[in-house]
């Protein structure tokens, strides 16, 4: 895929994959439309992308939001678009408040369908075109403590492939990236103390930046980012009572730090 010269809506640009996806973005030759909630910090990061980058101010959860950033990415002549925008929840199921639960299913899987299907006539008339939805390990490999997360994750991963596959007679490309914890605000400190004592590995955003560029770059389609974490992704695929036993292990340091947590905070 050329990122030269690409036009690219980035939704959660704000965040923390978001900026250093934007950053190295830019780098790759790309003009960037930012999209997020936080004015200041869209208007901090826009300057430092170059004359050419644009800004929409948008809830990614509400009607207008969608309108106003369909809007924006026709006006702004997109030809790639990054569903990026999301939020987390750890916590046990059954402590989880169901706002809480609609909330994820709003921004990580219903927004990006949304999105992704009021910009679709837009990118068909583009002569190279891309949707870009950034996933989750927990979307192949569905985690305890994440159960709502994951749900979102493994949605977004069927649409993803499902989506391909329609548009397998199209030019358009569906790339689904998958990483594995990142150091960004999305995960509390109640999920950070569990990462340490599960001895799970977490990525700077800069390099799951850089592995998405590189993936985009080589035509990429599907991207687990890291290992072990591939691995056990094919796993769930063939063996799935392997990794219900493996995640079993791993449950009561789960419900301890899960017991930390506030109830029903995102
Ligand atoms: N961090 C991880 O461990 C991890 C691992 C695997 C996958 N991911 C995925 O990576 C993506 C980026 O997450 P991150 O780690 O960079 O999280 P983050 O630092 O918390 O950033 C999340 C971004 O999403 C935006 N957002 C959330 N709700 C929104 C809404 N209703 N409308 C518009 N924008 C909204 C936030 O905007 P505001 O600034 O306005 O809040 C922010 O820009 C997410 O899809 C996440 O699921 C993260």
């Amino acid at each position: 895929m050329q990122l030269t010269n690409a036009r690219i809506l980035l939704t959660g640009a704000t965040g923390g994959l978001g900026e250093a996806l934007a950053r190295e973005l830019a780098r790759a030759g790309a003009q960037l439309l930012i999209a997020g909630r936080d004015v200041p910090k869209l208007a901090a990061l826009s300057a430092t992308l170059g004359a050419g980058s644009a800004s929409v101010r948008a809830d990614v959860t509400r009607p207008e939001g969608i309108a106003a950033i369909v809007g924006a990415a026709q006006e702004f002549n997109i030809n790639l678009l990054i569903n990026n925008a999301g939020i987390g929840a750890f916590g046990l199921y059954d402590e989880q408040n169901w706002p809480t639960i609609e909330q994820l299913i709003a921004t990580n899987l219903a927004a990006p369908m949304q999105l992704t299907q009021a910009l679709l006539p837009w990118l068909k008339s583009r002569p190279a075109a891309a949707i870009v939805n950034v996933g989750s390990t927990f979307g192949s490999v569905p985690f305890a403590g994440f159960v709502a997360y994951s749900a979102t994750k493994a949605g977004l991963r069927g649409f993803s492939q499902s989506l391909r596959r329609e548009l397998a007679d199209s030019h358009i490309a569906v790339v689904h990236i998958a990483p594995r914890a990142i150091d960004t605000p999305l995960n509390t400190p109640e999920v950070n103390a569990l990462n340490r004592d599960l001895k799970t590995a977490s990525d700077s955003p800069a390099d799951v930046a850089r592995a998405i560029v590189t993936t985009l770059q080589k035509n990429g389609k599907e991207r687990h980012i890291g290992f072990p974490e591939r691995f056990f992704a094919w796993l769930n695929g063939v063996a799935p009572g392997l990794v219900d036993h493996g995640v079993a292990g791993k449950l009561p340091a789960i419900k301890r730090h899960a017991s930390t947590t506030q109830k029903g905070r995102p």
